[in-house]
């Protein structure tokens, strides 16, 4: 029931804070410890030499931020997967891989074609997903909620940042942070809601930025590229402004081209290593004509950033950058008079191949 909210999405996006709280209760004990993941997984996943990540859309987006926990915390090296692709090119495996299924529904056809042929070959298979008891989670080896409650809204939301989420509590349980997990999600739970809580921000800036407009670009680098990727697609799926995202380094090999008068460029820049850079490429497009927003880091903005994202650690950070992405595309679709939670074209849940 949507309850007081005009549309699902809306209030799935609020429920994120939310969702980051349950599960860092539902996901550590009161020493830190991890808790709620089967040693079985663990020990698999231990004696893998080899992560695959595999799923679509807004999971795949969510596996390529995962990909990040579990090469940095476990030292395992991690590839990410488009299932509708592994599934016909299957790539040469490592000597001990370890498959993990990233769904919202649990029931993406293209998914459950690889996770048959993996099954098939006899490795090991974890899913992790918001419907319990649906086809993926029930033929893997193994199972984790993403406890983000029921997801309506074709454009998905809440479930990516539950994604995000438990695949950081599983690369910690797995090997190790370097920093308290625990604490570091309860700041980033508090966090959301304050970017949550100014949507007026987002409703102007979607407002200004996209009215009339039929193309739009998302450019970072590192984490904010995936970030971009996402942000784009929750843009172009409900809104059908045809949006881009991408590495910022590369827009100087092609996309540049595509630049005009007041053409939207969302920058995100939360990672310092790279914030030189990605300042560069805005000034470049800005140059051309682009009429850029920029929603940066705390740490990293300068006085005429769009959005100020609170700051918490870097690598967590897309937990709140893509937060602002979700509004604007949400405040455009709204702008535009269509059906935020049911575009056009699409199912909540892809059954087919
Ligand atoms: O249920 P799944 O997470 O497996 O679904 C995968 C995609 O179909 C899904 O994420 C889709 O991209 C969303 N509509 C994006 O908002």
């Amino acid at each position: 029931d949507k309850g007081i909210y005009p549309y699902y999405m809306l209030k799935e996006v609020d429920e994120q804070a939310i969702v980051a709280r349950t599960l860092s209760q539902y996901y550590f004990d009161d020493e830190g410890q991890v808790q709620n993941i089967a040693p079985e997984i663990i020990e698999a996943m231990q004696a893998a030499d080899r992560i695959y990540i595999v799923a679509a859309g807004t999971s795949y987006h969510a596996g390529l931020v995962g990909q990040r926990y579990f090469e940095q915390w476990t030292q395992t090296p991690t590839e990410v997967h488009i299932s509708s692709e592994f599934a016909y090119e299957q790539p040469l495996l490592s000597k001990k891989p370890f498959f993990i299924f990233l769904s919202q529904s649990g029931e993406t056809a293209d998914s459950r074609e690889v996770l048959d042929n993996i099954t098939k070959q006899g490795y090991p298979t974890l899913t992790i997903a918001n419907v319990m008891n649906s086809t993926l989670t029930r033929e893997a080896d193994f199972a984790l909620p993403l406890l983000a409650g029921p997801e309506i809204a074709v454009a998905s939301t809440k479930a990516y940042t539950a994604q995000i989420i438990v695949t950081a509590i599983l690369a910690a349980a797995v090997g190790h942070t370097p920093f308290d997990l625990k604490n570091e999600l309860a700041k980033v739970a508090v966090e959301m809601q304050v970017i949550i809580d100014q949507k007026d921000t987002f409703k102007s800036i979607a407002e200004s930025a996209l009215k009339h407009r039929r193309s739009a670009f998302y450019i970072g680098r590192g984490l904010d590229a995936a970030v971009a990727v996402e942000a784009a697609l929750k843009l172009k799926e409900i809104s059908y402004v045809q949006t881009e995202g991408f590495a910022a380094g590369e827009l100087k090999h092609g996309t540049i081209s595509l630049i005009e008068e007041g053409t939207p460029i969302f920058a995100l820049l939360t990672q310092a290593k790279t914030a030189g850079l990605v300042r560069g490429e805005i000034a470049q497009v800005a140059a051309r004509g682009a009429n850029t927003v920029i929603i940066a880091a705390k740490t990293l903005a300068k006085k005429d950033d769009s959005f100020v994202l609170p700051g918490v650690n870097e690598l967590l950070m897309p937990l709140l950058t893509v937060i602002p992405a979700q509004l604007i595309a949400y405040y455009a679709t709204l702008d535009r008079g269509l059906d935020v939670d049911r575009p056009r074209n699409l199912a909540k849940s892809v059954t087919v191949q």
